[in-house]
């Protein structure tokens, strides 16, 4: 039975007793982890979020204690007070920091009890990730979960600590607002209102912190929530925490070099690791020649190669007919390769199919010859050719993809991170950053037949390329940049367009008719027309910063209250039906299928 918490007063954190303070009358508080009986002689392992504690019950104990000691069963919430006591001769634990002493109990509060727990409060214990979403506050409770958590926290405070020292201002932005695209789908919420209209909630604060530049604040950041409606992955999440920032009368180098010193940080004080600064740059037509994608694995070498020069006389009709439409041929050589089974070839095969292309040769190279489905179809001086640019040796596996030259180089380097990964090969380095710049400005999306923003926007086009903006403009680099880590894309920024007539421009280009810019973000332009300085900044992805530092591989881990990839809350059961009465507020009437569900 619980009993009252009143005049209780906890002196110490489970974590915070050593020997040093064998003798000492304390009050500590928490969770039961455990409970042993040894015939009469009760130990309970006493949990809070520092740690454990081994509190024992003796048959000299006060009886009453003794007995609701007894009672004790796992995850009910106590107070115990007691003394500070060596633990018996050779009953020390040295795998745990308080494993020299235990709590010679006297009095025993149970503040309150608890169900049996739908799985143990153990990192070791395999429960579905569907029952730990479903009891979170459980799932948190574990020790891994509470230490990722901390780590969490420190990474607020240090960013804050470090980029107020920089001269940054800390700013709220709307949640609800209008739209800014960033090139995923928005939340809408429905205004009750104005019947008809929607909010939008922000998938960045983009517009704001450009406002707030123009508004000569100088320094903005924000550690805040964006909501994206897309498909989500291990890495993303529907709502998700960015660390945003803006600065004015800077160019990339003052921003990148920012947030280098916040990284810096964040490893030092958190990890013990010193980074070596300024990061690697490299331009994205670099990072897509030699690794194939935009955010690149550089743990590795294990670099892609060009081939196509090699084979532009070849007979062979994969080569020849992807040459004929303009494409490329790659190549990536595998040391030791050779040794792979059919079966992993044909597994990476799907890899590269999966990722767009159309197949996947491979070339085994063995002491006598090319062992590969292509080998007959290769001229020996073609052979001789590709070995010697794929740096191919006796033992050696290459795979190559001939397709236009996006495809050939997705898809030979998603094959070549399943290598590293088949192959468990060792990286280089622990950390790998690399600041990828120069990214194209535009895309073509051949569905809607217009160019759309690689980054966003409100970026502005590389100085050099101006000219080409009119006569070919897929082909203007943008002045972005995306800091990469262990090839996961974790922020991204850009130089902005601060002169009204360029966003027009742009905007133009993208399609976006004069009224709907207007309608859209004639407020912007208003503001652009108003003195607004050259500005540009950056947004890190914190969750998945969270994840690289604390060494898990999902993003609902590093979460406190994640969504599941159908974007739901398992715990609250989150998005759920609303009733009549509050759609007939909002001046909503469901339709088809979802009014049958309703
Ligand atoms: P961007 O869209 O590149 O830039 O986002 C910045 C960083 O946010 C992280 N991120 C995500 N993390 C988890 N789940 C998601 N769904 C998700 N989407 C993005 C990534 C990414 O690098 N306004 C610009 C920034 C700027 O130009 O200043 C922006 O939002 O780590």
């Amino acid at each position: 039975m619980a009993e009252p918490f009143a005049g209780l007063k906890r002196t110490h954190m489970c974590n915070d007793l050593r020997a040093a303070d064998i003798g000492a009358d304390v009050t500590v508080m928490g969770w039961v982890h455990g409970r042993r009986n040894l015939g009469g002689l009760i130990f309970v392992d006493l949990r809070d979020r520092t740690g454990i504690l081994q509190v024992a019950f003796n048959p000299g104990t006060d009886a009453d204690a003794l007995a609701k000691a007894n009672s004790l069963r796992h995850e009910y919430v106590i107070a115990v007070r007691g003394r500070v006591a060596p633990r018996p001769e050779g009953m020390a634990n040295a795998s745990m920091p308080t494993g020299e002493i235990e709590i010679a109990a006297r009095e025993l509060f149970i503040l309150n009890e608890a169900d049996t727990p739908a799985f143990e409060i153990d990192d070791q214990v395999n429960a579905s990730e569907t029952l730990r979403l479903k009891y979170r506050y459980l799932d948190l409770r574990r020790p891994a979960l509470q230490k990722t958590f901390m780590i969490r926290h420190r990474m607020y405070q240090i960013i804050r600590a470090c980029l107020v020292e920089n001269g940054f201002m800390e700013f709220e932005t709307p949640f609800l607002t209008k739209s800014t695209p960033e090139g995923a789908r928005d939340y809408l919420v429905p205004s009750r209102v104005e019947p008809g209209c929607f909010y939008a909630l922000p998938q960045s604060p983009q517009l704001f912190k450009q406002i707030l530049m123009i508004a000569g604040f100088d320094r903005y950041f924000q550690i805040v929530k964006c909501f994206r409606d897309e498909d989500l992955r291990a890495d993303r999440q529907p709502e998700f925490t960015q660390v945003d920032m803006e600065l004015s009368f800077v160019r990339e180098e003052d921003i990148q070099a920012i947030v280098e010193q916040v990284m810096e940080r964040l490893f030092r004080d958190i990890l013990g690791v010193e980074l070596t600064l300024p990061f690697q740059r490299l331009t994205w037509r670099e990072a897509m020649d030699r690794f194939g994608l935009d955010a690149p694995d550089m743990r590795f070498g294990l670099e892609l190669c060009d081939i196509t020069g090699l084979v532009r006389d070849s007979s062979f009709k994969v080569f020849s007919d992807t040459l004929a439409r303009g494409g490329v041929v790659k190549a990536l050589t595998v040391k030791g390769g050779a040794a792979l089974s059919r079966r992993e070839l044909d597994e990476l095969a799907e890899v590269a199919r999966v990722h767009g292309a159309t197949g996947l040769l491979w070339v085994k190279i063995n002491p006598d010859g090319w062992q590969s489905p292509a080998a007959k179809f290769i001229s020996d001086a073609e052979k001789a050719a590709i070995e010697n640019a794929a740096d191919a040796a006796p033992g050696d596996l290459v795979l190559m993809v001939s397709d236009a030259y996006a495809t050939a180089c997705n898809a030979l380097g998603r094959v070549r991170l399943d290598c590293i990964r088949r192959l468990a090969l060792e990286p280089a380095s622990p950390y790998a950053f690399a600041w990828v710049t120069d990214f194209p400005l535009l895309e073509y999306d051949t569905e809607a037949q217009r160019y759309c923003a690689v980054h966003h926007p409100f970026t502005a086009p590389l100085e050099e390329d101006m000219g080409l903006l009119d006569s070919d403009p897929g082909r203007v680099r943008a002045r972005a940049y995306d800091i990469v880590l262990n090839g996961s894309e974790i922020g991204g920024g850009s130089i902005r367009i601060h002169r009204p007539d360029m966003q027009e421009k742009i905007f133009g280009l993208l399609g976006i008719e004069p009224e709907e810019a207007q309608a859209k973000f004639g407020f912007l332009l208003e503001a652009l027309r108003c003195g607004a300085p050259p500005h540009g900044g950056l947004a890190l992805g914190l969750d998945r910063m969270v994840m690289l530092m604390s060494n898990q591989s999902s993003i609902r881990d590093v979460i406190a209250f994640p969504k599941t990839l159908k974007a739901a809350c398992l715990m609250s059961q989150a998005p759920s039906a609303v009733d009549e009465r509050q759609l007939g507020e909002l001046h909503i009437r469901l339709a088809g299928e979802a009014a049958e569900e309703h």
